[in-house]
């Protein structure tokens, strides 16, 4: 048996890039009442179906693209952050809401679903190395940076859905809204209706990709916001004539992918079509062939014709997925340097097995829960953005 966790907790990379020391428990896992089954459990999918059909309607499982196979098995939906958002607002007769995703996820779907809905975690620690970039504390200090430079005013705050439903808060609070990787462009070009610049949370690639990529402004109108600096090493004059700040995050996993990686690519495979995610480094997307969110991409290589091939820039469970279902294309991964999101990784079937088993014997366990004033804001915020224009890819 194996102890389970109750908090999430920073990665030891946020920590670091906080200018905090690593937390010695936190390769091991936290604490946490109950047991898990063994991952050599022979009778773990027959355990999952079981408590699964003991749930019935009660349950709906969500499982993002990068969730293991074992896991995916058992999601009544898929989906990118995006569609998996409105699918945890659309199930409103599901008693529990299981998250087969990251914790910034499920506090969102927390948000958007009603208060006799309770949405859990199947572990605690799978987090997010780019949501723990941005603390609240540091976004509020960078928030009186911008109102010293007489600029909070005319400033639009917009946080990537990969932040705490703390951030999601104080851009509901500040006039702004929130995106995700299929409509960023859109959600930027509502908040430059709104305002004159945007500050934009916590991952600085997708926000500069989207903003000279998408909507045509030169890589000088963007500034980088270093949250560890004083003035988050900006000037005055530097933050005024900006019309992006750029928080300084990114996602440890995908701006692993190079322009080098690409062009060995191209070498090696005749034909092949380079399709990554706007989590890359601007080097990466600008040379890709195509661009979008994890649905994106999945819709992008299921159009195409048998035969052609494809160099996938994303996490690794979702290649491998890619390669199995369509074996009539030839898909290969961008780059070997890269390798599974550990957090999304957390989520495995003995993980889901225990999580289905209590919930089925009556024991609410890992419920995220977000408080209501964080989340009346917070919620103004996401349906700002799912009241925006349909979803679509970067760039094709
Ligand atoms: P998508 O919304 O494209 O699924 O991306 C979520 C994510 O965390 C990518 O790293
Ligand atoms: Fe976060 Fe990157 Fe993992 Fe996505 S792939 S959940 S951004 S660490």
């Amino acid at each position: 048996m194996i102890e389970l966790g109750l908090e999430p907790k920073p990665t030891p990379l946020a920590l670091l890039l906080l200018g905090k020391d690593a937390d010695p428990d936190s390769e091991k896992g936290v604490e946490c009442p109950g047991s898990l089954p063994e991952a050599s459990d022979p009778g773990l999918v027959a355990r999952a179906l079981a408590a699964k059909a003991r749930l019935g309607e009660r349950v709906f499982i969500l499982g993002h693209h990068y969730q293991r196979n074992e896991v995916i098995a058992f999601a009544d939906v898929t989906g990118d952050s995006f569609k998996l958002a409105q699918q945890a607002a659309a199930h409103p007769n599901a008693e529990y809401i299981v998250f087969c995703g990251v914790h910034f996820m499920a506090e969102s779907a927390d948000i958007l679903t009603a208060d006799n809905q309770q949405v859990v975690l199947p572990d605690m620690a799978a987090g997010c190395s780019m949501a723990d970039m941005a603390a609240i504390n540091q976004v509020e200090a960078c928030w009186d940076v911008l109102k010293a430079a007489g600029i909070a005013d005319v400033t639009v705050p917009v946080t990537y859905m990969n932040s705490t439903a703390a951030i999601k808060s104080f851009t509901g609070r500040n006039g702004g809204t929130v995106c995700t990787s299929s409509n960023a462009k859109q959600s930027l070009q509502w908040a430059f209706a709104q305002g004159e610049k945007v500050l934009f949370l916590p991952d600085q690639h997708l926000g500069r990709n989207t903003a000279v990529l998408e909507l045509g402004l030169s890589l000088d109108d963007c500034v980088l916001f270093n949250p560890l600096l004083p003035n988050g090493g900006l000037t005055v004059e530097q933050l005024r004539s900006a019309k992006m700040i750029l928080w300084r995050g990114h996602c440890s996993v995908h701006a692993r992918f190079t322009t080098k990686a690409i062009n060995d690519v191209r070498e090696r495979v005749p034909g092949v079509q380079v399709i990554v995610h706007p989590e890359c480094t601007f080097e990466v997307v600008s040379e890709a062939d195509v661009v979008g969110s994890t649905e994106a991409i999945i819709a992008a290589i299921s159009a195409s014709p048998p035969g052609s091939a494809w160099a996938v820039g994303t996490e690794l469970n979702l290649v491998k997925r890619l390669a199995q279902d369509f074996p009539e294309q030839e898909i290969v991964f961008l780059d070997h340097s890269v390798c599974f999101c550990a957090t999304m990784n957390r989520i495995d079937l003995p993980h889901l097995v225990w999580a289905l088993e209590s919930l089925a014997d009556g024991t609410l366990v890992n419920q995220i829960t977000v408080d209501p004033e964080t989340s009346r804001w917070a919620k103004v915020a996401l349906d700002r953005m799912l009241a925006l224009p349909g979803p679509s890819g970067l760039k094709d």
